[in-house]
């Protein structure tokens, strides 16, 4: 609010607990924070009441800690997917020190599904600078990243999976992440109101064994990737058999890390066919064919 502007800010925060709103104090202080006058709280107040997500609501969502650019009906971006971001930043760090000579060109990222381009930006943060790309097949996200990854330099780009992916990048990128829909189709309508209500069925729904898309996207992704480069996809604990078959399928080597604080969110992460496993891969990670090894991590070759 501007200053010298008064609200009762118990009363605030009285009808959200009202609605249900279990965080109420801190929802009050983001609907504050977001509000110019009393009439613009007012109705951001009201819209989320009837249970509009606050980050629609406020037009923002932390995600690893920095503010990203969220408009009504595009995907929130959710802390879950943080995990996929620290296993990008490793894969990052380990290829440049095991890149001997060090690489003459730059480093290409291309964050696929990328909604509001949540996890490029952040992945920038930690293991940055490299060239960014941030790709989705809808128009609003597509109009969210381009607002949150222009600040470090990255494009947005609007279209199916790779199709809009400039064609001088075919077998130059370095690592492709992606939180694309993993949501079976039978089980959508078990998904929480404001997730079913308030975000793009395109973002949520994976078809029959929720990994349609990743289907498509990991049978195309060894064409776009570089020598040594590597996928990175998230998926649920019970998809991870299936996700890795696709990864082997399309010809590349996979391994799961699933997030230490949740079991349930697996990163899968497919190396080119070029890549040498020696070369990057932690020796306490390696093993060899589809077996799970004390630290939880699952590998197919
Ligand atoms: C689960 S959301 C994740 C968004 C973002 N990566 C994140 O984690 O916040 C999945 C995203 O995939 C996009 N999407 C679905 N099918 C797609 C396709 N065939 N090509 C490109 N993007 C697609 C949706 O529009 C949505 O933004």
């Amino acid at each position: 609010l501007r200053p010298g502007v008064a609200v009762d800010l118990d009363r605030v925060v009285a009808r959200l607990r009202a609605a249900g709103c279990v965080r109420a104090e801190d929802e009050a202080a983001a609907l504050l924070g977001a509000a110019r006058t009393p009439g613009e709280l007012e109705s951001l107040v009201a819209r989320r009441i009837v249970g509009e997500p606050l980050e629609h609501v406020v037009g923002w969502a932390d995600f690893a800690g920095i503010p990203v650019h969220v408009a009504a009906g595009v995907f929130v971006p959710r802390h879950r997917s943080e995990h996929l971001v620290d296993v990008a930043a490793s894969l990052l760090h380990e290829r440049t020190a095991a890149a001997r000579p060090p690489p003459r060109s730059g480093t290409i990222v291309l964050d696929l599904c990328a909604g509001t381009g949540a996890l490029g930006l952040a992945l920038h943060r930690v293991a940055g600078p490299f060239d960014l790309y941030a790709a989705d097949l809808d128009p609003l996200a597509v109009a969210c990243a381009a607002d949150n990854v222009a600040p470090v330099g990255g494009v947005a780009l609007l279209g199916d999976l790779f199709d809009p992916v400039p064609a001088q990048l075919r077998g130059r990128i370095d690592l492709i992440v992606a939180n694309a829909p993993y949501v079976p189709t039978s089980v959508l309508d078990l998904l929480p109101h404001e997730a079913r209500e308030h975000e793009s069925p395109l973002a949520l729904d994976g078809g029959p064994d929720g990994l349609a898309v990743h289907a498509r996207l990991l049978a195309e992704a060894p064409d776009w990737l570089a020598a040594r480069g590597v996928v990175l996809v998230e998926v649920a604990e019970d998809q991870v058999p299936a996700a890795l078959s696709l990864v082997t399928a399309a010809g590349m080597t996979g391994q799961a890390v699933p997030a230490p604080d949740d079991p349930d969110t697996v990163a899968i992460i497919g190396r080119h066919p070029n890549h040498s496993a020696s070369e990057t891969r932690p020796a306490a990670e390696a093993t060899s064919t589809a077996e799970r090894t004390p630290t939880g991590v699952c590998t197919r070759e």
